[in-house]
This record gives structure tokens, C-alpha cells and sequence, in this order.
């Protein structure tokens, strides 16, 4: 049977091509400072964001951590949506590992409200935990890959400059909001002190991610990768690999983006879905109006080819991709219909 896999995008394989920039990557030892693919990806990506400087980390997760660690130091707050990956799928690495505390705003489908956020900020105290950063994810995964609104986050910026905080973004898809928005990555990127961007969700790179962020900041989120295990030797090899997406992958997220709103246009009138909330290559169905739980959906689709990940009890999430063409997407679409109907 022919498998659909729509689970995530993370689930792309190398091309070809990709694997042949690869193959012939110069490498060095980069714990050194030696890999010059390396830092030429690190210099790239700095530059795409209007930053100083870039780090190349094994995976979101850890450059996530490794952006609150430069920002908040032990026993202070970062404030962020109930349903940011990093306070539901990062293993509680922000107390684990850097003594932080999470705060969190009530989810709300992804929206943002920037006043209430700002009410949220607590000083220092005698008795306070004192908010140290506040943290955005763009594009929402949990929420849908819903893009946050420009303006909103330029008042949160307003909000953490008047506090003295700092304003992280876990841009794992934030090129996916850029190429719907037409908003350029400088643009977005002037918007925070630290951003966390990945190679491997969309772009089809096999591993990695990057903090971007001034040179300062830069230094000690190295010092903070090291601690953490994540610093890596000839990984050029990868690097590479994430040059290559840079170069050919970004544009074409619009590809992903129509297929992802086609799926959902055929699935609206069965009352799963509003195409107009699918912007960009997640379609979060609700199940709520049908027979099904996420698991017996998914179970269902399964036993047809299709793949898709269960997203609490009756949210069921699929993904456009890379991997993924339109004959795949209309197969999706098929599978759910006959399911559904
Ligand atoms: C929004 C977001 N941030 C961070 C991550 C973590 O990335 P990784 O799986 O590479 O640790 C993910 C993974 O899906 C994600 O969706």
C-alpha cells in the first residue's frame, strides 16, 4: 500500500541533491571553530534574521533551551502560551536544566494579547519570581500553524522593551509565516532578541537548527550548547545540508501551503475544519461534531495509508510538505471524506 505520511513535517527524506552538497561538504572540527560550512550556514542564517550572529544546535528542543538559558537565568520567569512546544513538549528541560520558571497565558487558538501578556510581567521582589522573557512561537504549531499577527507582536516588543525583558520567538516555522505573510525574515527577526529556526521542519534538511541572536548573546549560547552536549565536530557534513534548504527549499513552503488549504476546503463542509484559519501547511482537524476520537481516526486513516498525528482527544493534525505532492494531498483528502462522510 502506498503510504501517505502526514504526521509531521519533520518526516522528509534528503533529496538527492541535498545529499550530494553533503557528501562534498568541507568540514573541520567545530567545537574548534574549524567547520567552514558551518559557519558559513551560521552566517547566512544571522544575516537572513538582520542579526549578529547564529548557532547551529542538533535540534529546536535544544536551541529552544539553549535561547531561554541566555535569557533568563535560574529562578526567574519566562511567560508563554499554555500550548507553546516549549512548556508542553520539551520534557520540562526549561526547570530541568536551567532552573526557570513557566508561566503561561490561557490558550487561545494562537491569539495573542499583548496587554494581558504585559499584565502578566512581575518585577523583582522580595517575594516575586521576576519575568525575565516572554516567548512567541511563529508559526502556532499546537494551535494550527496559525501566523501571529505582525502588529501584535510588535506591541509584545514594545511591551518587553518598556519592562527591560527580552522577546524570544521558537521560529521552528517561521519561514512558512514569511513566505505566507510576504513578511521578510529581517523583518521578523528585528522583532526579538533570540530566535530558535529549523532546518528539518518543512525544509527538508535531515537534522538541525539555529539560535540567532546579537554576538554576545551568540557567545554564551555556545557556552550553554557545550554544557548541554551539542557541541558537534565535522558536522559540516550537516550544515551542508541546510545550506542547500536555505537555497531551494523556502519559496516552494507556498507549494505546501495551497495543498494544506485544499485539504481543508474539501473537508469543511463535513464541519472539521475552517479553510480560512489554514494559512500554512498544518490542518488541525476538530473532530468534535463527528463519531471519531483522534486515535480512532487516525487508527482508521491508518488502515488506508494515511498517516496523521493525534493532537489531544479530538484534534487530529496533519502536515503538508516537501515529500508530499498533489496527488498525495488529494489521496488525504479521499481517505478523510470517505472516513468522515
Ligand atoms: C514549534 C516547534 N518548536 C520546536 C520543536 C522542537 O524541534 P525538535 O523536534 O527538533 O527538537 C518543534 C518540533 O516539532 C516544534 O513544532
Amino acid at each position: 500500500m502506498h503510504i501517505v505520511d502526514m504526521r509531521s513535517d519533520t518526516v522528509t527524506k534528503p533529496s538527492p541533491e541535498m545529499r550530494a552538497a553533503m557528501a562534498s561538504a568541507e568540514v573541520g572540527d567545530d567545537v574548534f571553530g574549524d567547520d567552514p560550512t558551518v559557519l558559513e550556514l551560521e552566517r547566512r542564517v544571522a544575516e537572513r534574521f538582520g542579526h549578529e550572529a547564529a548557532l547551529f544546535a542538533p535540534s529546536g528542543t535544544m536551541a529552544n533551551q539553549i535561547c531561554l538559558q541566555v535569557l533568563v537565568p535560574p529562578g526567574n520567569e519566562v511567560l508563554c502560551d499554555g500550548e507553546a512546544h516549549i512548556v508542553l513538549y520539551e520534557m520540562g528541560a526549561a526547570a530541568a536544566y536551567g532552573g526557570i520558571s513557566s508561566r503561561t497565558w490561557s490558550p487561545a487558538d494562537g491569539a495573542l494579547d499583548p496587554a494581558l501578556i504585559g499584565s502578566m510581567i512581575t518585577p523583582a521582589g522580595g517575594f516575586t519570581v521576576p519575568t525575565k522573557a516572554i516567548a512567541v512561537e511563529q508559526t502556532h504549531n499546537k494551535a494550527g500553524g496559525v501566523i501571529l499577527p505582525y502588529a501584535d507582536l510588535q506591541a509584545l516588543r514594545g511591551i518587553a522593551d518598556d519592562a527591560g525583558i527580552a522577546l524570544h520567538c521558537d521560529g521552528a516555522r517561521i519561514w512558512h509565516a514569511s513566505v505566507a505573510e510576504g513578511i521578510s525574515l529581517r523583518t521578523y527577526g528585528q522583532l526579538f532578541d533570540t530566535l530558535s529556526v529549523c532546518l528539518s521542519k518543512g525544509l527538508g534538511a535531515p537534522v538541525g537548527s539555529l539560535v540567532v541572536g546579537s554576538a554576545e548573546k551568540i557567545a554564551r549560547a555556545r557556552v550553554v550548547r557545550k554544557r548541554l552536549g551539542g557541541g558537534m565536530r565535522q558536522v559540516g557534513i550537516l550544515a551542508a545540508a541546510g545550506l542547500y534548504a536555505l537555497e531551494h527549499n523556502i519559496d516552494r513552503l507556498a507549494d505546501d501551503h495551497v495543498r494544506a488549504k485544499r485539504i481543508a476546503e474539501r473537508l469543511a463542509p463535513l464541519g472539521v475544519v475552517d479553510p480560512g484559519r489554514v494559512r500554512t501547511n498544518l490542518v488541525l482537524l476538530d473532530l468534535t461534531k463527528t463519531a471519531y476520537d483522534a486515535a480512532g481516526l487516525a487508527k482508521a486513516a491508518a488502515e488506508q495509508g494515511l498517516l496523521a498525528s493525534p493532537m489531544g482527544a479530538r484534534k487530529l493534525r496533519l502536515i503538508t510538505h516537501l515529500d508530499l505532492d498533489d496527488d498525495g494531498a488529494d489521496r488525504a483528502a479521499d481517505v478523510l471524506e470517505g472516513l468522515l462522510s
